[in-house]
């Protein structure tokens, strides 16, 4: 049976088998996870988070995965690109970390400019 598999804050949703990563499947949905070490486990620019109620949608954490993410799997932290989908899951991806700085970049500006007039 397939997985409905929705990315926020985008809100795109997909519709694939089960099995497939959730970085796989956000590339299918056109959405976009920073990565660097291209899904082996070995960079964490491709965490996400998943609310309590969707873990059970997903397979346990791999060797690899708890490794790397240690205490933050129990906040619901995963890595994308080892966690693979068995569920309908909901999947929140966070903000990419350069367009993260230039957006505080921009608001510090405006605000100075804010406080000068
Ligand atoms: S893509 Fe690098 S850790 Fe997942």
């Amino acid at each position: 049976m397939d997985c409905n598999i929705t990315f926020l804050p985008q809100n795109k949703t997909i519709r694939l088998k089960p099995g497939v990563t959730l970085l796989n499947a956000a590339r299918r949905a056109g959405v976009k996870i920073a990565t660097r070490c291209d899904g082996k486990a070995a960079c964490l620019m491709c965490k996400v988070k998943i609310d309590s109620e969707y873990l059970a949608a997903l397979h346990p954490p791999t060797d690899a995965e708890k490794r790397k993410l240690g205490s933050l799997l129990d906040a619901g932290t995963r890595l994308s690109c080892q966690a693979k989908v068995r569920g309908s899951v909901t999947v929140h991806v966070p903000e990419d970390p350069l367009k993260a700085a230039i957006r505080k970049q921009l608001e510090r500006q405006q605000q100075e400019e804010d406080d000068w007039f």
